[in-house]
């Protein structure tokens, strides 16, 4: 009698029949292997280019029910974290599974405040780069060279370690952030505020000038807090996938975030928040709406913030962000990109062409207006992006490097090439 839990695969070629476990609604693609058509046959392998189907870890920390426009963090939804909790109580949470406790906070934030500086060779490292170098590339390549200030970051298997490198990487983020920000404009740079809040003292490190001491604004403060709380984390995007996958091969964790900050950078992916404020600048009136949706219905243009590959409802961040937008809007003044960009959704979402492909606003969508009412300049969105990816770039890696079941990330391919065949000298190519 057949498992019930199983899967059963016969193979035309041969008539024979393979039983195949089934466990979490997934089968292991190496039991294909099993599947020959003679004894030295390689076996069979799974093919699945940009791994849409293919689930390539077990992990505790995030959710999305994409059908359904959930989004939970260690079973937490992102609307009551985004409500009630603080950044650095989510970092916690993802990186520790549980929320903390009011004392293990107070040392966690302690923790990260005290590791906000960066040497002072990292600040001239940065002021290295072109006055005009986008503060995205500034991130990649700062994020790699931590790797040589902290070279006991090699010991990946050390959970102390470890711990010590995430505290780094999500105390240091803003600071590299603020820094690229300040060198593109020719600003002298501004150091780390203890006193303040995490997203307070990433103001003050963006906007401080001659004053003696930044106050931020509260309403953007929260804001931005909230931001970093809605970007956290997001299971197995291009970027977090990119940690895994470079981590894996035990390199040192700022080595792996510099790769993971390289995967965000692209206009897929955590690029698109800057995309999407040039693309409402290029529509720049809602009369022109109808046009760009008509050429993206033609395929000749993306609409920037919309589509997801695993939300097929409402990206419940972006419900959150565009409430957020009006309050900043009341502090800064109303984008008036906003009402563009609220049209557009609405025609959108009416369009048998984006109904039928479950295409709606993403995270990226209003993310951009905010962060261009509170001052700052296009190309540091992804930076932001960031700066709140970092707690979840980093637990995913802790989780993997603790999973016995991991190991190098390493993909077979399906090769269509040539056969064997002989160099032939130069002279004789035609
Ligand atoms: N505008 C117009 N058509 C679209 C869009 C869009 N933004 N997104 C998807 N489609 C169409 C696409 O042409 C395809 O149509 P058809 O079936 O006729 O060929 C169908 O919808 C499915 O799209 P896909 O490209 O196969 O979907 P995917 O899962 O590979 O891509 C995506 C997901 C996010 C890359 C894509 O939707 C996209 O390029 N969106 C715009 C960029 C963007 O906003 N990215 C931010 C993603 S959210 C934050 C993050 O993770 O960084």
């Amino acid at each position: 009698m057949t498992d019930k839990d199983s899967l059963s695969i016969t193979d035309n070629r041969t008539g024979k029949v393979y039983d195949l476990p089934i466990t979490n609604g997934t089968i292991r693609a190496a039991e294909l292997r099993q599947i020959k058509v003679h004894e030295d046959d390689f076996g069979m392998m799974a093919y699945d280019p940009a791994y849409k189907n293919t689930a390539s870890c077990k992990s505790k920390i995030t959710l999305i029910d994409g059908a359904n426009g959930i989004l939970r963090y260690r079973g937490y939804p992102i609307e009551e974290l985004a409500e009630k909790a603080s950044f650095l109580e989510v970092a916690y949470l993802l990186w520790y599974g549980e929320l903390p406790t009011q004392s293990q906070l107070d040392e966690y934030v302690h923790h990260i405040t005290y590791h906000t500086m960066v040497h002072e060779n990292v600040r001239e490292f940065m002021d290295a780069f072109r006055y005009d170098a986008h503060p995205m590339g500034i991130l990649v390549g700062t994020l790699g060279a931590l790797s040589t200030f902290y070279p006991e970051a090699k010991n990946v298997l050390d959970p102390k370690s470890r711990e010590i490198q995430m505290i780094r990487t999500i105390a240091k983020t803003p600071t590299i952030a603020a820094f690229a920000y300040r060198h593109r404009r020719g600003l002298p740079y501004i150091y780390p505020d203890n006193d303040l809040s995490y997203a307070g003292n990433f103001l003050s490190m963006l906007f401080k000038m001659t004053e003696a001491k930044y106050t931020p604004n509260p309403v953007i403060e929260k804001a931005l807090d909230v931001l970093f709380i809605l970007h956290a984390d997001h299971e197995q995007n291009c970027s977090t996938s990119a940690m895994r996958s470079v981590g894996s091969s035990r390199v040192d964790p700022y080595s792996a975030t510099a790769a993971a900050a390289a995967a965000l950078y692209g206009p897929l992916h955590g690029g698109a928040n800057e995309a999407v404020v040039r693309m409402l600048q290029e529509i720049g009136d809602v009369k022109r709406i109808p046009e760009y949706v008509q050429k993206a219905k033609n395929g000749e243009f993306r609409l920037m913030g919309f589509g997801h590959r695993v939300y097929k409802n409402y990206d419940p961040r972006a419900k959150v962000i565009k409430g957020l937008a009006y309050q900043v809007f009341e502090e800064t003044g109303k984008n008036p990109l906003i009402d563009i960009a609220v049209e557009l959704e609405k025609i959108a979402l009416d369009d048998e062409y984006f109904v039928s492909r479950k295409l709606y606003p993403n995270v990226d969508f209003y993310s951009g207006l905010i962060y261009q009412s509170m001052g700052l300049p296009m190309d540091i969105f992804p930076v932001l992006f960031a700066i709140g990816r970092m707690p979840g770039w980093m637990a995913q890696w802790e989780e993997m490097t603790n999973d016995e079941e991991q190991a190098i990330a390493r993909p077979r391919q399906i090769y269509l090439g040539y056969g064997e065949r002989h160099y032939t000298p130069i002279a004789e190519r035609g």
